[in-house]
């Protein structure tokens, strides 16, 4: 009987079962591969139920030669099922894909409110000058607010700011600030001078919202005290910064006018390339009892002070009309400028 079995050629089996596995181009086409190969239609199968005609001493390690024919083609069909799953998912990810990172066209970057924008410059400017921004508390004491600065109680100056007490200690002892002038009594008591600052900030007054009123606005103080500083400082000072803030067409003067925290006090007016003067905020030469207030000896040192308000200045700068817009958070506005 063994001489009637035909030889199996173990090698043929192999090559041509690795050669179709290494062709199939896909899990699928892999499927019926397998069937070919190593499944019930496969040669390798008809060469196992052949082993029984085989003599018994061959059968064994004939047996054992077509198993391990059956366990490479296995293996090499493991790893080209790994391989072309491999592929078909990375297939399957490109086409479903989604691009997130493209930005919509149309979209609207935010950017500071004007009066942010005429703030940061204004420090800008300063700083550029020589000056240090200081800071100073929305809440102060009735002393930091007036009578530090030349403003004692009953003097008709208080009338003028419309104050917004807080209850907070004695009646009348704290308040909303009036105005950023605090500040240079709160940089006296802090440093010792030669003291060159702006504060720029937020103050409050009892007021009626109107076109060019606010209850709450913000201004900045600018405050100098050296040796032998005079009303020319002043004036040059003034006249360097409107020509660094509004351009090289623009100058300024001095108007003679009162404050209780200044002699002599001036109004500062600013004049466009036009012609046509704006007026601007307020400044003088320190008086000897704010000096001395801040613990500042007159004797030694002098100094000047500024002030004026941010949002005036902004709405001069942008052409706004009314200033309550700036509160009004309406994009259609804000986006302007
Ligand atoms: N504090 C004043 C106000 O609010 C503005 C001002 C005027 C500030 C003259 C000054 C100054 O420093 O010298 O109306």
């Amino acid at each position: 009987m063994s001489d009637a079995a035909p030889p199996i050629d173990l090698d043929g089996l192999r090559d041509d079962g690795l050669a179709r596995i290494a062709a199939a181009t896909s899990t699928d086409d892999l499927k019926s591969v397998e069937g070919d190969v190593t499944g019930k239609r496969s040669a390798l199968l008809e060469a196992r139920k052949s082993l029984g005609q085989l003599a018994p001493e061959d059968r064994k390690t004939a047996g054992q030669a077509l198993n391990e024919v059956k366990t490479t083609l296995e293996a090499a069909m493991d790893a080209r099922r790994s391989e072309l799953a491999a592929v078909e998912l990375a297939t399957q990810l490109e086409s479903e894909r989604l691009d997130l990172t493209e930005v919509p066209t149309g979209v609207t970057v935010g950017h500071a409110h004007p009066v942010t924008q005429a703030w940061d410059e204004l420090e800008d400017v300063f700083v550029g000058m020589g000056y240090r921004v200081a800071e100073g508390p929305g809440i102060e004491t009735d002393w930091h607010n007036f009578d530090a600065l030349n403003i004692p109680k009953g003097h008709p100056a208080r009338d003028g700011f419309d104050t917004l007490y807080v209850e907070h200690g004695p009646p009348g002892s704290t308040l909303l600030r009036t105005h950023t002038s605090p500040v240079q009594i709160r940089t006296m008591l802090a440093q010792e001078p030669p003291i060159y600052i702006v504060a720029p900030g937020r103050v409050f007054r009892r007021d009626t919202a109107d076109a060019t009123h606010l209850p709450v606005f913000h201004q900045i103080e600018g405050l100098v005290i050296d040796k032998g500083i005079s009303l020319a400082d002043l004036a040059g000072t003034i006249e360097a910064f409107t020509t660094a803030y509004f351009g090289p067409g623009y100058t300024s003067r001095l108007r003679p006018n009162y404050f209780p925290f200044t002699e002599p006090s001036a109004e500062f007016d600013v004049q466009r390339p036009d012609g046509s003067w704006l007026e601007l905020g307020g400044c003088g030469m320190v008086h000897p009892n704010v000096l001395r207030a801040g613990g500042v000896d007159p004797e030694e040192w002098s100094g000047f002070a500024f002030g004026f308000g941010i949002d005036r200045l902004a709405s001069i700068k942008f052409g706004i009309s009314d200033i309550r817009n700036y509160f009004r958070n309406d994009v259609r506005f804000l986006s302007q400028f």
